[in-house]
């Protein structure tokens, strides 16, 4: 292997207890992604070209959400830290070069942390450069003890440390550089003689400098990279120091955010420039949003892509397709399937579901579109709806170019409307409807004159005669 080579060992077989939860602490979602790959994304982010993945407890789960990924090693008990990168020996046993060493609950580390540590480490050439952060309450975290020339000397746990060392506001952030070959040797000789009786992986630093080799410390530019999640309030705290990441990341790219405290946007979403984000609004998964559009307030969107110039307001979608200068709301509900097209308007209180609407056509209000491809220019009326489900299966609904749809129209699919067709308001329509024909079906209306009074006059007797 070449001396550029780096392998990642990103530790997650502990069971997470203070999670109480049947899922593996590691999947838990920070902005929409699991933990564990957030912190694969920032090796991979660094050049890492190799990933094995420590497992244990709930290791199917954790393959299977990584799936390709990573390598995994089995880790059956949980000895210590030290111990679980001893797993990951086996499959890098003909590896050289540098090991970075991780842990899956720490979502915050980034891609470039991971490349300044790398390269102050092979600048230095020391043998291990370990993840610090000067914090106000360093609480259970190891505590990183400096020599008088200020090199790091060790890493004490809390729990094994002196009242003085207790004091240092310095803590290792969980996040190593180290010569890989140098990092299993020193990790033979650790030993479990601590107050918790584990194989602490940080004592590998004591062991390097012992032999005079240097070990340096990297203070992360910003404490929350240390950040590690162990209960669901620290998940919680991890979300929110993520999403005020993503948010600013946006807004630097110029996008319009009116409120991020509110405004909840997942780590793999894109949005472009000069769009405006109101508050309430949710943007999920895969979501993509192009340039100048205005999104929200209140919108939950979800894998869904929108296209330059559109509008969404009030509005839930999930896995829909929005066309440029398109405008959806307020109280729309778009769901997978939907693709509209451009310049198209859906108004309030329509849902659509595995619907094509063509460019310019209008679904303004009240109106439910499943199962149907509309043309272009097509006026959709108020109340109109495709009656797509017997109970048994779906039927799809073709409305053509042109056509019109009055109010309060059911399309009982399946069933065709031709190009430039005229469908009569309140019309149930079982039959295809022809090229520009109109089609009515409802009952003939009777007017019967002054006939208002007389009714008027023998319900007000039936109601007497009950009183
Ligand atoms: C560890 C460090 C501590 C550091 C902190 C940062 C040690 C001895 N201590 O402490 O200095 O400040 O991380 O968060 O390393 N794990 C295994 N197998 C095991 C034990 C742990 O895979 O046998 C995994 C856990 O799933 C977790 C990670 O290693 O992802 C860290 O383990 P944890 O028990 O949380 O270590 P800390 O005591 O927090
Ligand atoms: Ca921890």
């Amino acid at each position: 292997m070449s001396s550029g080579n780096i392998v990642g060992i990103v530790l997650a077989a502990g069971l997470g207890k203070r999670m109480k939860s049947k899922l593996h602490k590691v999947l838990h979602p920070v902005c929409g992604k699991p933990m564990v790959s957030h912190v694969l994304g920032a090796l991979e982010g660094a050049g890492v070209r190799r990933i094995v993945v420590v497992v244990g407890h709930g290791a199917e789960e954790v393959r299977a959400a990584l799936g390709g990924r990573a390598e995994f090693a089995m880790q059956e008990r949980q000895l210590g830290t030290g111990h679980a990168v001893r797993a990951a020996e086996a499959l890098l046993a003909g590896e050289e070069g540098l090991a970075v060493v991780a842990c899956g609950d720490s979502p915050l580390l980034r891609a470039e942390t991971l490349s300044g540590m790398i390269a102050l480490h092979r600048e230095r050439g020391a043998a291990a450069t370990v993840l610090t952060a000067v914090v106000d309450d360093p609480g259970g975290l190891g505590r990183i003890v400096r020599g008088a020339d200020g090199a790091v000397e060790r890493i004490v746990e809390a729990k094994d440390a002196s009242e003085e060392e207790r004091n240092i506001r310095e803590i290792n952030a969980g996040t190593y550089v180290f010569d890989l070959r140098l990092l299993f040797e020193a990790l033979a000789r650790v030993k479990n003689e601590n107050r918790q009786g584990e194989y602490y992986l940080t004592d590998v630093v004591s062991i390097l400098r012992e032999e005079g080799r240097p070990v340096l410390g990297y203070r992360a530019a910003d404490p929350a990279e240390a950040f590690g999640v162990n209960d669901r309030a620290e998940l919680a705290e991890a979300e929110r120091l993520m999403r005020r990441r993503i948010n600013r990341e946006h807004m630097m790219n110029g996008v319009t955010i009116v409120d991020p405290e509110t405004t909840y946007i997942d780590a793999d979403v894109s949005i472009g420039r000069d769009t405006v984000v109101h508050p309430g609004t949710m943007l999920r998964g895969g979501t993509r949003i192009g340039e100048g559009c205005v999104i929200g307030p209140q919108c939950d969107i979800t894998d869904s892509e929108v296209a330059d110039g559109a509008a969404v307001r009030h509005s839930v979608l999930n896995g829909a397709v929005v066309g440029a200068r398109t405008t959806v709301g307020p109280f729309a509900y778009l769901r997978p399937g939907t693709r509209l097209g451009e310049d198209v308007k859906i108004g309030d209180f329509v849902e659509t579901k595995n619907a094509w609407i063509g460019d310019g056509s209008k679904v303004s209000h009240l109106a439910y579109v499943g199962d149907a491809r509309i043309g272009r220019n097509v006026n959709f009326g108020c109340g109109a709806i495709t009656v797509n489900y017997d109970g048994y299966s779906k039927s799809e609904t073709i409305v053509e170019d042109d056509a019109f749809i009055g109010s309060n129209v059911n399309l009982v699919a399946p069933v065709r409307i031709g190009r430039g067709a005229f469908v009569v308001a309140g019309s149930t329509i079982t039959k295809d409807v022809g090229e520009d024909d109109m089609a009515v079906a409802r009952e003939r209306q009777t007017n019967k004159p002054g006939y208002a009074k007389t009714l008027r006059a023998r319900l007000i007797a039936r109601k007497m005669n009950r009183t």
